[in-house]
């Protein structure tokens, strides 16, 4: 390789997000970087020329083992949306000034669907005006709504919490008072795709019959029919699991954690914030069925809970980090790299390489023959896909009795 490397992070952080970053950086040095450039706070940080030499954050190997166990985005993400190509060249022409200044010839962006936005602009922009950088993005999201690759780096170590953590919550509530009834809601993250929730369906095992019933977005929820099941089963037993959606709709496509009032914000990208679902719903089953009812929101800690991270995600994360770097010191632009199941038994993998144009924006749903006919649970077919993606884990580097991190000290 003979010019730099720029990395940047984007989107919503996952446990492993930077065991990618870590991949990146190992790579491009191997393959002869000069410097491995980290965009501050993705492109948009980029903009503002914030950047950092990254030899000067990973000092050793122990740091890259450590990076690869650290979750969030150690660079800083944002979720930014560049104009139209046509629109503002103003914005363009700066980013490429940056680029040209520091000797980029490799750019490659850690993100999701939104995020592969930004490798499609910037290669469609670099041809357009004969710039020779090349630009390809790396997989990543706890959603695992990106098309085209079999699974997204991130979502298997989110799912792997969710399944554990349900487990936890079900045998939390078995423990629950001696002929009370309990109905606990689980909300839990995805947006509009229910790869996610369904991993729920991951704690049913010999020691635990699961949730009682999984609502994915995928299938419209009617609160009616949810409220009749809830109370059937509590004719048979006191305390009832549910895991929810965040992005559940009702048949005119309204959220459900809208109705419940949610929360104002929208993001660039047009996205809003899901959040209230299992909140409003435990309320409607109070009032409606007079028993304790609980909310419980997964939230934030099923993508930072690098703790109980997959092993096959670190290293996955760690691989298609890599690949990216590779093919962009061959010349392939406006790629993203994907992963391909190669064999479910044993399970392998190999990465391989797609158009971002096929990839950029869309969302990759739940297939409907995955979820039963009735939508309220996943079938076989979805826990065999899901259910390589959490094996071995990755343990922390322990200090003082709780996971070490690597950090920048200086990037706020
Ligand atoms: O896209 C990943 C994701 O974690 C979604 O599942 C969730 O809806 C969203 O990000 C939350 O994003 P933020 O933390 O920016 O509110």
């Amino acid at each position: 390789m003979k010019g730099n490397v720029i990395v940047g992070q984007s989107g919503g952080p996952t446990a492993v997000i930077n065991s990618s970053l870590a991949g990146v950086y190992r790579t491009a040095i191997d393959r002869g970087a000069k410097k491995v450039y980290g965009m501050l706070y993705g492109i948009q940080g980029l903009l503002d020329e914030q950047y950092v030499d990254l030899s000067k954050h990973i000092k050793s190997d122990l740091d890259v083992e450590i990076l690869k166990r650290t979750p969030s985005a150690f660079l800083g993400t944002c979720r930014y949306k560049l104009p139209d190509i046509h629109a503002n060249q103003e914005i363009y022409e700066r980013i490429f000034a940056i680029l040209k200044q520091l000797n980029i010839e490799c750019f490659i962006y850690i993100g999701g669907n939104d995020s592969m936005d930004t490798i499609k602009k910037l290669s469609d922009y670099a041809i357009l005006t004969g710039h020779t950088q090349k630009f390809v993005g790396v997989p990543k999201t706890i959603d695992n709504d990106l098309a085209l690759t079999d699974h997204t780096p991130g979502y298997g170590s989110a799912a792997k919490y969710i399944a554990t953590s349900t487990k936890e919550v079900i045998r939390d509530g078995l423990g629950f008072s001696y002929k009370k009834k309990l109905v606990t809601i689980i909300e839990i993250m995805g947006r509009n795709a229910g790869w996610l929730t369904g991993a729920a369906a991951l704690s049913r095992g010999e020691d635990c019959d699961g949730p009682d019933l999984i609502y994915l977005p995928e299938v419209a929820f009617e609160i009616d029919k949810f409220m009749a099941r809830v109370k059937k089963l509590l004719e048979k037993k006191d305390v009832v699991v549910v895991a929810v959606s965040e992005g559940i709709r009702d048949k005119e496509g309204r959220y459900v954690s809208e109705q419940g009032g949610g929360v104002d914000y929208v993001d660039a990208f047009g996205h809003k914030q899901l959040t209230g679902t299992a909140s409003y719903l435990a309320n409607a089953v109070n009032q409606e069925i007079g028993c304790k009812a609980r909310a419980v929101e997964f939230s934030t800690l099923q993508r930072s809970a690098a703790h109980l991270a997959s092993r096959v995600d670190v290293n996955e994360a760690f691989m298609v980090g890599g690949a990216a770097v590779k093919a962009a010191d061959e010349g392939d632009s406006g790629k993203m790299v994907v992963i391909d199941r190669v064999s479910d038994d044993p399970y392998q993998t190999a990465t391989g390489i797609y158009d971002v144009h096929k990839i950029a924006n869309g969302e990759k749903l739940v297939p409907r023959e995955w979820i039963t006919r009735d939508g309220t649970y996943v079938t076989e077919e979805f826990i065999d896909y899901v259910r390589p993606l959490i094996q071995g884990d990755s343990p922390s580097v322990m200090v003082d009795g709780i996971p070490r991190h690597l950090y920048m000290s200086s990037k706020k």
